[in-house]
């Protein structure tokens, strides 16, 4: 049964009638064969209303850490409502606000020392890229307003993330209204390669530039001077595909951005809270950001809240009497959410009670373990992973590299076919991501990746065929 007197096939109507599903063509959605209604959840699983269970293996878009329902989660939202829902952050303060500011602070890369609160990832990726422009025009240097980004990089749908953005299915149609942002072709590990959360930072001082580095240079010389900030996603670029950056690449991006008189901004929205195998993703190699955004496990998934954090130095750069027109102008009605951050503050609590960082390192290991049986599969032509994040990429052909048609939507289809099998999971085209919650037990890890490969062998070649015969 649905939620109150609706049935499952009421509530899908409705559904089709009434909802635009984000990120969705919604004629093919409204061709789609029933999806499922989620409607409650017990640790890594997702039940619908026909009562069946899937592993939610793609910690609800990325975000959730400890699981559905969990007791101590539940009681600290419990705890803050019996206290008061919600009050404003302008011109007032809140407990929690104020206690899980300190915790990211103490736990944070060493240089950070202010918080300040928004809604969810894009708005923090907003606040970073405002305040990056304003630190330098509140010193004089209006001059400073493009950026650099990735070539594949995602930060959100404001228009400032969409700027920064390098997808171009998503942020072509807006080009007009975008602001100057130079993209960069990514750097990439090798195939068939994880990164490995327990083997700390190799920046190799002395080897030659790579393409990428030199392109971030030729792009400071076009505009001398003109840049304010380098966005990235550390580590692993999320929505461009789980594109994973070789060990070293963010410590000579700090490198890059301090040699060029451009601030570090690291959009840690995916990678934070444990995703890498590490706190942050900044953690792999001791580097500190100017700016570092975080959204999605901030509240274990539990709740939208977004925080950008900054150094002293920004902050300063703003600190000024009000008639020197130094403010940062910006906030949000649900600016630091009371049981938002009750609950976020539960969760780094969590993160300690269960050692939580140590075991989601057990099972990124175990799940790179049963994935490489897909090594040498036809279909197969990259299999990476950097903590617990792994991406499966799907071809045609594993020797070329050939790719199926996007029109087959061959991933998407896969990600169904493994639902009926009880595992959740959402591709980016054609790339399989596997992303848990960190607190999955090992038996579930092995049951995703079964699914995954018998999916592979079974499945995929009977996909092919119909698509095939339909073209
Ligand atoms: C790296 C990164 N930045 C920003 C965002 C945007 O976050 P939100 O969807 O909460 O606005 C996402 C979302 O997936 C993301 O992966």
């Amino acid at each position: 049964m649905g939620k109150g007197q609706l049935n499952t096939s009421e509530l899908l109507e409705m559904d089709r009638k009434y909802v635009w599903h984000p990120f969705t063509p919604m004629k093919a959605w409204m061709e789609k064969k029933d999806p499922p209604i989620i409607v409650r959840g017990e640790r890594e699983f997702l039940f619908d209303s026909k009562g069946k269970s899937y592993i939610d293996a793609v910690s609800s878009l990325w975000c959730n850490i400890h699981g559905h329902c969990v007791p101590e989660l539940d009681a600290a939202v419990q705890r803050q409502l019996g206290c008061v829902a919600h009050s404003t952050l302008l011109g007032l303060c809140n407990q929690p606000s104020i206690e899980l500011a300190a915790r990211l602070i103490d736990m944070a890369p060493r240089g950070l020392a202010k918080v300040f609160y928004s809604d969810d990832g894009s708005t923090a990726v907003e606040v970073s890229l405002k305040m990056a422009y304003q630190y330098w025009a509140n010193q004089g240097r209006t001059d400073k307003r493009r950026f650099i980004a990735f070539g594949g990089a995602y930060h959100g749908d404001t228009l400032g993330a969409v700027s920064a953005g390098g997808i171009p299915a998503f942020h072509d149609v807006y080009q007009p209204l975008r602001f100057p942002v130079d993209h960069v072709q990514a750097p990439r590990l090798p195939p068939f390669s994880e990164l490995n959360a327990a083997v700390g930072p190799c920046a190799d001082n002395s080897s030659a530039p790579e393409d990428w580095e030199r392109e971030i240079a030729d792009t400071v010389m076009r505009y001398p001077g003109q840049h304010a900030a380098i966005i990235v996603e550390p580590v692993i670029q999320g929505a461009g595909g789980m594109i994973m950056h070789p060990a070293g690449t963010l410590t000579k991006l700090r490198r890059l951005a301090n040699r060029h008189g451009m601030l570090l901004i690291c959009d840690e929205v995916m990678t934070g809270f444990g995703r890498t195998g590490r706190m942050f993703a900044c953690d792999h190699e001791g580097v500190c950001p100017d700016l570092l955004c975080l959204s999605k496990g901030l509240t274990a998934g539990y709740m939208p809240l977004g925080a950008t954090l900054t150094t002293q130095e920004i902050f300063d750069a703003f600190y000024a009497d009000p008639n020197e027109g130094k403010t940062f102008y910006h906030g949000h009605t649900f600016t630091g959410h009371p049981l938002a951050c009750a609950v976020g503050i539960a969760s780094l609590d969590l993160f300690e009670k269960t050692d939580l960082l140590n075991h989601a390192r057990e099972m990124a290991d175990l799940l790179w373990d049963e994935l490489l049986a897909l090594r040498g599969r036809p279909h197969v032509g990259d299999i990476r992973q950097t903590g617990l994040v792994s991406a499966v990429e799907i071809v045609r052909c594993a020797q070329s590299m050939q790719r199926f048609p996007w029109q087959w939507r061959v991933g998407g289809a896969l990600c169904t076919a493994m639902r009926e099998h009880g595992v959740l999971l959402r591709p980016l085209g054609d790339v399989l991501v596997i992303m848990p919650p960190p607190a999955i037990r090992a038996e579930n890890i092995k049951k995703i990746a079964r699914v995954v490969i018998e999916c592979i062998d079974g499945e995929l070649s009977r996909i092919v065929a119909q698509q095939e015969a339909m073209t």
